[in-house]
């Protein structure tokens, strides 16, 4: 008889609920099916020449050094390259003192819930927000309240209203979560303008920001926006940078910044966690950035992105009946796209995976499933181009059918506020 043994989990533990998402994503991993659902970068994007020949060269000169356990902030050498990156690049300052290397910027939530989350702490996060953030601040017992995006991303506005009628409450928050630039699920870059709004808002109510970026170098088109932890003067930001997108994600190798005290907080949270980030990986990552590749590279990767880009958006366009409005990234892995009110993502995905295409359901990006009943997010990274053309046209003809089912019936359910991103 298989026992259970599930009253001896902690209170913390009977709270984690794994996401109904997963089941459905389960029925996207069939052959037959052309898969939008996945935040996986290309394979094609991995520079696996690169990578053999540094593999060999680190093993043949530096083969016990590298293969050693490391310290918990990270092989130094490599936080140097990455300190002097950030500064050349988007205008980050901060040295060793201030970099800690995760295993991948999960790994840094995770650490920077255990070291802020007590239990019905509120955390701050856009609707919609990535799921891997929410979920790894509900399993500190966090309270997630949000607030609507639009095309540029956090309304400033709507955050500084929320937070007064919370402050009236008697409840505060200690920090916001923000993927600034691309964000996932959206797509949506926030304008310099608003970064520095939300910096003034969260500044007068003594919170931290946790700026997650994994997506700023994939840039496809328009200008760079400086990044929040650049435009910062109080060290309220925590950087989260990953070589997830930009090297490969199986390294599990990501880095963030912060100040010196909440850096060596992280990194005694982190002790007890996995000891130090896999050290062949990181000086793997280091090669990747000293031997210059890694510019050049990115380079690769945006020219293919952008192709793959633009190739969903003139399908939307062709194959996606009136009604329907999408998001056009600049850059990253996704689009978000917005059906008539009536239809309901998650009722059509049935009919999606009958027709063999698949997307991710709004309402997994929302804390408690509290709105983009009529959205979905596809990712237009990983499906070869052919694919994403063949995926659109087929979820075109699902929406359209499912548009002609529901017609009359539940008209002005849910109607869109002022472009707010698939209103609640
Ligand atoms: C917004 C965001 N943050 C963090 C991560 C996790 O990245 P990593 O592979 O570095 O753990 C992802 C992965 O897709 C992401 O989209």
């Amino acid at each position: 008889m298989v026992q259970s043994f599930s009253h001896l989990f902690s209170e913390r533990a009977r709270g984690m609920r794994a996401s109904e998402i997963r089941e459905l994503l389960k029925l996207t991993q069939r052959p037959e099916i052309i898969s939008f659902a996945g935040g996986l970068p290309n394979p094609e994007a991995f520079p696996i020449k690169d990578i053999k020949n540094i593999t060999d060269d680190l093993l043949t000169k530096r083969g016990p050094q590298v293969l050693q356990y490391g310290t918990t902030e990270g092989v130094t050498e490599l936080r140097e390259a990455l300190a002097a990156r950030l500064k050349r690049d988007k205008g980050i300052d901060g040295d060793l003192k201030n970099i800690l290397i995760t295993s991948g910027s999960q790994q840094g939530l995770d650490l920077f819930s255990k070291v802020f989350i007590d239990p019905h702490d509120i955390i701050i996060v856009s609707a919609p927000t990535y799921l891997g953030g929410t979920n790894a601040f509900a399993s500190y017992q966090a309270q997630m309240e949000s607030v609507p995006l639009d095309e540029q991303g956090m309304i400033p506005d709507l955050l500084e209203e929320r937070l007064w009628k919370l402050h009236r409450h008697g409840k505060n928050s200690k920090m916001i979560y923000i993927i600034p630039t691309f964000q996932n699920p959206a797509g949506v870059t926030i304008s310099e303008s608003r970064r520095k709004k939300i910096l003034d808002v969260v500044a007068n109510l003594d919170m931290l920001v946790v700026e997650d970026d994994p997506y700023s170098e994939l840039r496809f088109d328009g200008d760079d926006v400086r990044s929040m932890k650049a435009l910062d003067k109080e060290d309220r930001v925590i950087y989260l940078g990953t070589f997830s997108k930009i090297l490969a994600p199986g390294f599990r190798c990501a880095w963030l910044v912060a100040s010196e005290e909440i850096c060596q907080k992280l990194t005694v949270a982190k002790q007890s966690t996995d000891l130090c980030t896999n050290t062949f990986g990181q000086y793997v990552a280091y090669e990747y950035i000293a031997r210059k590749m890694v510019d050049r590279h990115i380079l690769l990767i945006r020219k293919m992105y952008k192709r793959k880009r633009d190739i969903m958006l003139k399908a939307f366009a062709r194959y996606f009946p009136k009604g329907v409005t999408w998001t056009k990234p600049e850059g990253g892995m996704f689009a978000w796209v917005t059906t008539p009110p009536a239809v309901d993502t998650k009722v059509m995905f049935d009919q999606a995976i009958a027709n063999n295409v698949a997307y991710v359901v709004g309402t997994a990006f929302y804390p408690m499933a509290s709105g983009g009943r009529n959205s979905m997010r596809l990712n237009f990274t990983h499906p070869t181009d052919e694919k994403i053309e063949e995926g659109v046209k087929r979820l075109g003809s699902v929406i359209e059918a499912e548009i002609g089912a529901t017609s009359g019936k539940r008209r002005g359910i849910q109607r869109q506020r002022n472009g707010i991103i698939s209103g609640v």
